[in-house]
């Protein structure tokens, strides 16, 4: 496939590009670096620095195609996913993850790309439909209770439409939580600001954080801390590849949830990572904007796409420690 990759120098979309270089695709990227990082795009792989909010900009990028052809696809990551983020700054949020989205789908229209992946999220279920025990299905209903999971249905609605209206095709991925970094060590989540429990763990066991804080311990859940499905990094990518090749070879589009189909608590992951390493924690009061419970259904990705998540929640933790541990030491966001 020959495949523009909006956001590739981010944490997600740098781990699908590895995943697609591997699988032998042909690929440019096309990040505004807000949060990426030019050392997350390996050598070799055509980088444009632009952003999405750009129309021309955009609208060259995906005209040029790749050396080979036009695009056969444009995969979407440049967005902001931040809960707490969203409900202090929802302006910021509309603004990326809709305007954004607007301007590159019209790139798209002018320059006849007509197949989008596009990164959603679990923040679209909002507090999950109570008879489902926390779980999710891609037909229940949608009430986000944040900014960022409202902007981002409004995105799926908008790529739907314009869908319809212009005889595209969607793959869009609702992701639960992801976490860990590539085998190689080379790409990772490397950002300033992290608010991630997994990587403020392992900030925690690096002794570059005092005390990790676990928000609210007085949910509706086993031990009282919200229940989230982990999804590893790398098995979340390569569903990026099959969701293209469905979409691209039956020549229909999909919606799916991408999460490993098990909840963990907070508590859960803050048990099984003292397995593995020492920190401290306390309890601090709720964070705004959590739902308490998100576990994802993912047996339309299994059946549809012929995905299965392959790596345990152990193997994020792992894999996130070792890579942290490796940016605070060397250079950073340089690839050793
Ligand atoms: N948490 C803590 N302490 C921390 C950080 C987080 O207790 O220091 C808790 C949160 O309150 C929450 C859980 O850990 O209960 C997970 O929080 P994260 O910030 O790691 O992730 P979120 O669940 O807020 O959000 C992530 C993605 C969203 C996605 C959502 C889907 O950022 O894009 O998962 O489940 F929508």
């Amino acid at each position: 496939m020959k495949v523009l990759v909006a956001g590739g120098a981010g944490y997600i979309g740098s781990h699908v590009v590895f995943e697609l270089i591997r699988d032998g695709h042909e690929v440019v990227v096309y990040d505004n670096l807000s949060t990426g990082r030019r050392s997350a795009v390996p050598e070799g792989v055509r980088f444009i620095e632009g952003d999405i909010r750009d129309l021309d900009a955009t609208t060259r990028a995906l005209a040029q195609g790749t050396s080979s052809g036009s695009f056969d696809v444009a995969l979407h990551f440049a967005a902001k996913l931040v809960v707490p983020e969203s409900v202090s700054n929802p302006l910021a949020y509309y603004h990326n993850n809709v305007e954004g989205l607007r301007t590159m789908l019209e790139a798209m229209v002018k320059t006849n790309v007509r197949t989008i992946v596009f990164s959603s999220t679990a923040a679209v279920y909002g507090e999950p439909d109570k008879s489902h025990n926390g779980e999710c299905l891609e037909g229940d209903l949608t009430v986000p209770i944040n900014p960022y999971g409202e902007t981002k249905l409004a995105a799926e609605k908008m790529i739907q439409w314009v869908a319809q209206a212009h005889d595209m095709n969607y793959c869009i991925l609702r992701y639960f939580n992801v976490a860990g970094a590539d085998a190689s060590l080379r790409i990772g989540l490397d950002k300033d600001q992290l608010t991630h429990l997994i990587p403020l763990i392992m900030q925690t066991a690096l002794g570059l954080r005092e005390k990790l804080q676990i928000y609210g311990n007085d949910y509706d859940t086993i031990d009282g801390t919200c229940v989230r499905d982990y999804i590893h990094v790398s098995d979340l990518a390569r569903a990026h590849i099959l969701g293209a090749k469905y979409i691209l070879d039956n020549d229909r589009s999909v919606l799916c949830n991408l999460g490993s189909g098990q909840g963990f608590s907070v508590k859960q992951v803050v048990d099984a990572a003292l397995k593995m390493f020492e920190f401290a924690y306390e309890y601090a009061p709720r964070r705004d904007g959590d739902p308490a419970k998100l576990i994802a259904n993912n047996q339309r990705a299994q059946e549809l796409l012929g995905w299965q998540p392959q790596l345990s929640l152990e193997q994020m933790l792992s894999s996130d420690f070792a890579y942290r541990q490796k940016i605070s030491t060397s250079s950073h966001g340089e690839p050793a």
